[in-house]
């Protein structure tokens, strides 16, 4: 059975969520991403546990699972990279910044480093706009980010917040 191919502590994840959302109306999507933000991931191995916590088949929660890209379904990397994919970041680079990244990284928008270090997401607007092409490393938003720039950040660590000098929204 999946389930048992949990960790304890992705197994108290998983049911520790359901008792705090399962009451809600639609529960699966709050409760996926509940389990997201503590573990990083969803490991497949949850789907017949969140069926039976939420009384849904294991299909329907496979297939929401599944169909958002926002939900992991491996580890993500020690950092992970959001990068504005919407229009107003588009206008000002940030399809050459996309390329540059997945050069530099040696991965696909949603792949992880083969180090293991760094996983790269497509986000679609951050509420930054004026100030694209914009990204997030580790939560952090950066403004105004050139090849150059990113490579500077990664440089950095980048998670320790925005370089002087840089906008915000
Ligand atoms: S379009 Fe990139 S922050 Fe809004």
């Amino acid at each position: 059975m999946q389930a048992q191919s949990l960790t304890g502590a992705q197994h108290a994840a998983v049911l520790e969520s359901v008792a705090a959302l399962g009451h809600l109306q639609g529960a699966l999507l709050p409760v996926l991403h509940a389990i997201q933000d503590r573990l990083g991931w969803v490991p497949p191995g949850v789907v017949p546990l969140l069926a039976t916590g939420l009384n849904l088949s294991r299909a329907e929660v496979h297939g929401v699972l599944t169909f958002y890209h926002w939900f992991r379904q491996s580890p993500p990397g020690r950092q992970v990279v959001h990068l504005c994919r919407a229009e107003a970041c588009q206008a000002v680079g940030a399809a050459a910044l996309e390329a540059h990244a997945r050069q530099r990284l040696g991965v696909e928008l949603h792949g992880t480093s083969a180090d293991g270090r760094y996983t790269l997401e497509p986000v679609y607007c951050l509420g930054n706009c004026a100030c694209g092409p914009s990204l997030l490393i580790d939560g952090v938003l950066h403004a105004r980010v050139t090849p150059e720039r990113f490579d500077a950040l990664l440089g950095e660590g980048a998670a320790g917040g925005p370089a002087a000098g840089e906008a915000t929204p």
